[in-house]
């Protein structure tokens, strides 16, 4: 290839044009939650009957699992916010790895697989930009239900032994509340013999919402939502209408985007108690949150620094710590923030840097020291939540930044410019 052909693909990747310094106003509208809606849709694999799931967002990690669960042999059918899916013929319980490598939440499907069709061969998911992910207690929760678990050249291959082909009751602690084995093991023992327990279970709302529609297909789960599960087993699910919870992330990322441009919004749908250490840590930074509706209205005052630790639900998100550090670097005085779930959540502050943030690394804690103002410059998001970081900053910052990584950005945020720009932002996509 032409050294010219060459420089020019590197140099004009899709990437915003966001003008900064715009207040906003009016209102953000919040879609249904991707991490819930991702497993619902592997959840839907557990009955041969029709699903209809409302208030799917519009992403590309939504699009890739409606792809996986084509190619398994499932119906899936896709209009703007509601996914069809019927799996009555369901038959190839082998995922591509080709499909797989983008979309760790594939992984969901394991345990629906076994369920259903009594065997399973997943790619590994391996790690990513933020950590390890391992899945070593997904697996340890399969096996204590009856599974025969092994992992070969790269794929994991799980079978149910007997001729029944059906899992058995098993009580399983989790070394750490992992929301996706807790989901995992969930769906794989409701349709197993006997009672099953989950101890140290994922508290995660999206957890909560898994249960609510598996209750909702005949299931019969109790106590999700607190650190123990009790999973009776049924024979058989059947078909269900069922709506996705709204999306506390994006909820927390939009009202960040009022915080860092010093904005009056309101932001809804969001259900406040799903995210409590969020707007308590805007309430420390001097924002008045007021609850407004079916969402919350947000009106910043000075931002002061804070302290952030991240752990699982009910502390402060993970997935919040990159776009709340955003805010932070605009703030008055002195925030600490401590990655506590994944080894490599930092890799937002170096761009933030570039944009004349004052922030000290050590270790997996991150020391700012808040500035008067940000200025722009060309920013990449390395994973989906550093992308959302660099768009508030953006927002907030004095001139035009180039904000790159909109492969990460998609995968969580659906439309996100257009919404921004309803509430005021001049965000301008540019394919290349
Ligand atoms: C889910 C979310 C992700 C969020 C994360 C933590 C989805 C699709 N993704 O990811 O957005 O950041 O929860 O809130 O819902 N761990 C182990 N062994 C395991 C599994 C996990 O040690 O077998 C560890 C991980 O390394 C990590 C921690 O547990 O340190 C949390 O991971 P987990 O809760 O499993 O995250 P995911 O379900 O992958």
């Amino acid at each position: 290839m032409p050294i010219a052909a060459t420089i020019s693909k590197e140099i004009y990747k899709p990437h915003l044009e966001v003008k900064g310094g715009y207040s906003l106003s009016g209102e953000l509208k919040v879609s249904g939650a991707k991490n819930s809606a991702l497993v619902l849709m592997a959840a839907s694999l557990l009955t041969e009957e029709s699903m209809r799931i409302n208030n799917v967002p519009l992403l590309t990690d939504i699009e890739g699992m409606a792809e996986i669960l084509v190619t398994m042999g499932v119906k899936v059918k896709r209009s703007p916010s509601c996914i069809e899916i019927k799996a009555e013929g369901l038959h190839h319980a082998e995922l591509p790895y080709e499909l797989m490598a983008g979309l760790r939440a594939s992984f969901f499907c394991i345990g629906p697989l076994l369920a259903r069709l009594g065997k399973a061969k997943i790619p590994l998911p391996g790690g990513c930009r933020i950590g390890a992910r391992p899945v070593g207690e997904h697996i340890k929760g399969l096996k204590a239900l009856g599974a025969f678990v092994n992992v070969e050249h790269g794929s994991v291959i799980a079978s149910i032994p007997g001729a029944r082909k059906r899992l058995k009751s098993a009580h399983i602690v989790l070394d750490c509340p992992s929301v996706g084995a807790t989901e995992t093991i969930l769906m794989a023992a409701v349709l197993a013999e006997g009672t099953s327990t989950i101890e140290n279970a994922a508290q995660e709302p999206e957890v909560q919402d898994l249960a609510q529609m598996l209750n909702t297909m005949g299931a019969n789960v109790q106590g999700a939502g607190g650190p123990k599960i009790t999973i009776q087993g049924v024979e058989h699910l059947k078909g269900c209408e069922y709506t996705v919870i709204p999306d506390r992330i994006e909820a927390g990322t939009f009202l960040l985007a009022a915080a860092i441009t010093r904005s009056c919004l309101r932001v809804a749908p969001l259900i406040p108690e799903h995210m409590s250490a969020v707007l308590q840590k805007l309430r420390d930074c001097g924002c008045i949150l007021e609850k407004d509706g079916d969402g919350m209205k947000i009106i910043p005052g000075e931002i002061r620094g804070v302290d952030i630790t991240t752990q699982p639900f009910p502390g402060f998100p993970t997935d919040l710590q990159a776009p709340f550090m955003a805010l932070l670097t605009t703030a008055k005085g002195t925030s600490i923030v401590t990655e506590k779930i994944y080894e490599n959540r930092m890799q937002h502050v170096t761009e933030l840097q570039r944009m004349g943030a004052s922030i000290r690394i050590q270790g997996s804690t991150a020391v700012i020291e808040g500035v008067p103002e940000l200025s722009a410059a060309p920013v990449t998001g390395g994973d989906l939540r550093s992308a959302a970081a660099m768009v508030l900053a953006s927002l907030a910052a004095r001139g035009s930044s180039k904000v790159e990584g909109l492969n990460h950005l998609d995968r969580g945020y659906a439309e996100i410019e257009n919404k921004l720009n309803q509430a005021g932002a001049d965000i301008l996509r540019r394919q290349q």
